[in-house]
């Protein structure tokens, strides 16, 4: 089977989706699975930088340094390239599909519509909060990332 590729898409790609993409590095990592694993953001503000402090932070303060990753938009080739395209927000979500070329063939949803009980739920922008709202991100990002490295485990 194809190595499945998944993109979590937020709208800096600074603060949420580099949090995800590292809870689901280490999720992915911890059940031996190989699965090509990035983010992006629907915004152009913030391309070719690092991320937020407050996100490496969070990261660290779990064990994950992700100092080194670099922020980029969404692009076309991104709907032929990701079997699953995973929105942190509602916006972020509308924001994919009006950006999908026709025929595309990744699958677009809600992050947290991976997690029982949790469905339609956005994960909140943290970029005017504290380090509160960045725990309160990973939690929930990690919390799906488990949920979603299960449906890929399941459908090897
Ligand atoms: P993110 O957070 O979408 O989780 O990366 C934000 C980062 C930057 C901005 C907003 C949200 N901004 O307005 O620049």
């Amino acid at each position: 089977m194809k190595k499945p590729a998944v993109l979590f898409v937020c709208l800096g790609n600074i603060c949420r989706s580099p949090l995800a993409e590292a809870a689901f590095n280490a999720e992915v990592a911890a059940r031996g699975l190989d699965a090509t694993v990035d983010s992006a953001g629907t915004g152009s503000w913030h391309i070719g930088q690092a991320p937020d402090e407050r996100a490496t932070a969070t990261a660290a303060r779990h064990g994950i340094d992700i100092a080194e990753y670099v922020a980029r938009q969404v692009e076309p080739a991104d709907f032929e390239r990701f079997d699953q395209i995973l929105a942190l927000d509602r916006e972020n979500l509308a924001d994919l599909k009006r950006l999908c070329p026709r025929g595309a063939t990744a699958q677009l949803s809600l992050l947290l519509d991976h997690v029982p009980g949790m469905q339609g739920k956005p994960v909140p922008d943290p970029y005017y909060g504290g380090s509160r709202e960045f725990e309160s991100v990973w939690a929930l990002v990690t919390s799906a990332a488990r949920h979603l490295a299960d449906e890929l485990a399941a459908a090897r």
